[in-house]
């Protein structure tokens, strides 16, 4: 607009000057009609302005369509660009995904083969374990007894790496749903202690649980899990001193932490531990110094992540770890279940029952003393039926239940040794035998002789099981 009002005043004033220089001398004879004149010139100057006027507006309108024309070409150019790029984009998504589903088709085919292959190599794996048991408790020459010692420690290796593969893929597949409910923290503790002190005790090594009567809200048996492995590996990766786990109440949580004096982990290393098949070392040196695949942390990750708790690590390179996990207490500290009992008291309790364990092996004994204090009984061991009666003689309560060993030394046999002691007793004392011998004979002497048969390896669960039914049944 601004330029076509310049153009019309520049017009203007073309015009306007010839005549006003005209008109500075213009003859005599025009003044007899100076009207005439003044309507000539201003309709002249009218239509002239009118011509330019339309001129120039036609030509800015021509100007603007050949703007909108280059402006529609260009629209069209940048749209078919787009259009291509949007279907180049397309095909690359196309690409990814069909990449995708191969990918995770090719991932649960994966996790699917895991497990199915863990499982059934897992099951002769236990029947080999079980073998090699009953194996061993028969009186083999002593140049056999290291060889079939050491095929028992490779088979529970395996049968270790099975189950950690296990894990892993049932995790990795996500069929693992953690049960929350609220539970005695003690009872899990109870286990491990159970299941650990033998191996700490043949390590010479310090071992200890804290005890804790906090109830938690989490699912015992994935908290029993990664407890298994952090204390599992506090015992490995520590060649002396301790391994020592706390338990400390505070801010609404319970936090657990397995402390041990070992090798300890670098702050580089500390990044890649959690990480599946990861294990610090050259990869040969770590399968000589370790029996592990290096699976137990990548399960203890996902398990936690699983539960939606903590893990923390704090460790110097030769001076030990710490690894803790953070638990979220119960609203009430003492709940009942749904039979009214306390789960915190009276679940686990064993009521102050006298209970005799008799077994020729002392980190046996004192694994079971730990255990059965922790469900509130009274305990004496003894590693022989002498050492038994000399110990009972000394109480003036009756035993309220035997736990004996079948393979006793000095050809003492745990099916005699109780007999003996009920007819000391002049009682139908329960008894619990336990044996690693499967043979069906055994079962069948158990049987006649009244006695609870329970095969090694035994746990801990299935064992309060027992004596909870037993003791119950002779208070009836
Ligand atoms: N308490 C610890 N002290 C020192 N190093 C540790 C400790 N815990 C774990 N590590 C290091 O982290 C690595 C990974 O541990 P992880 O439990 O995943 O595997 P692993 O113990 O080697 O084998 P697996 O658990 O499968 O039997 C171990 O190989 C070890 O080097
Ligand atoms: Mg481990």
């Amino acid at each position: 607009m601004f330029n076509f009002r310049n153009c019309l005043l520049t017009v203007f004033a073309m015009l306007a000057y010839p005549w006003q220089v005209a008109g500075a001398a213009a003859p005599a004879a025009d003044l007899t009609s100076p009207h005439g004149q003044d309507i000539w010139f201003w309709l002249t100057l009218t239509l002239v302005a009118l011509a330019i006027i339309t001129a120039a507006y036609t030509w800015h309108v021509r100007a603007l369509k050949r703007q909108k024309r280059a402006l529609e070409t260009e629209i069209r150019l940048r749209t078919a660009e787009i259009q291509a790029q949007k279907e180049e984009l397309e095909k690359i998504n196309q690409t990814l995904l069909k990449v995708n589903k191969r990918q995770e088709a090719q991932q649960s085919e994966l996790t699917r083969f895991l497990a199915v292959a863990s499982h059934d190599l897992r099951q002769p794996m236990h029947a080999l374990n079980l073998y090699l048991g009953a194996l061993f408790s028969f009186e083999l020459p002593a140049a056999v007894r290291p060889v079939v010692n050491n095929l028992r420690n490779c088979a529970r290796t395996m049968d270790d790496m099975f189950a950690n593969l296990l894990d892993l893929s049932r995790l990795d597949a996500q069929i693992v749903e953690p049960q929350l409910q609220e539970f005695a923290i003690a009872e899990v503790l109870g286990k491990l202690d159970v299941e650990f002190t033998p191996q700490a005790i043949a390590k010479g090594l310090h071992f200890e649980i804290h005890h804790s009567m906090a109830i938690v809200n989490s699912d015992a048996d994935l908290v029993e899990q990664i407890l298994r492995n952090l204390i599992a590996n506090a015992l490995r990766y520590t060649p002396k001193g301790q391994v020592v786990v706390k338990c400390l109440e505070f801010d609404q949580q319970l936090h657990i932490a397995v402390e041990d004096t070992g090798i300890g982990i670098s702050k580089h290393d500390q990044e890649t531990i959690f990480e599946e098949f990861f294990q610090v070392g050259s990869a040969s040196e770590s399968r000589h110094s370790t029996a592990g695949m290096g699976l137990g942390l990548a399960i203890v990750q996902r398990l936690v992540r699983l539960l939606n708790i903590p893990i923390k690590l704090q460790s110097q390179p030769g001076q030990g770890s710490t690894f803790a996990i953070s638990l979220p207490l119960a609203a009430s500290q003492d709940v009942t279940d749904k039979h009214g009992r306390s789960k915190a008291s009276n679940s686990a309790s064993l009521l102050q029952a006298l209970i005799v364990v008799i077994d020729d092996d002392e980190s046996i004994l004192t694994a079971m003393r730990a255990l059965l204090e922790l469900w509130d009984a009274r305990v004496i061991t003894a590693t022989s039926g002498k050492e038994a009666m000399a110990l009972c003689s000394e109480e003036i309560k009756i035993p309220d239940l035997l736990i004996c060993d079948y393979r006793l030394g000095s050809n003492e046999n745990g099916i005699d040794l109780v007999a003996k002691l009920r007819e000391e007793f002049n009682l139908q004392i329960p008894a619990i035998l336990i044996t690693g011998n499967i043979s069906p004979q055994l079962s069948e002497a158990a049987k006649t002789a009244a006695l609870t048969l329970m095969h090694k390896p035994i746990q801990a669960e299935n064992l309060h099981l027992n004596l909870k039914q037993l003791l119950s049944e002779t208070k009836e």
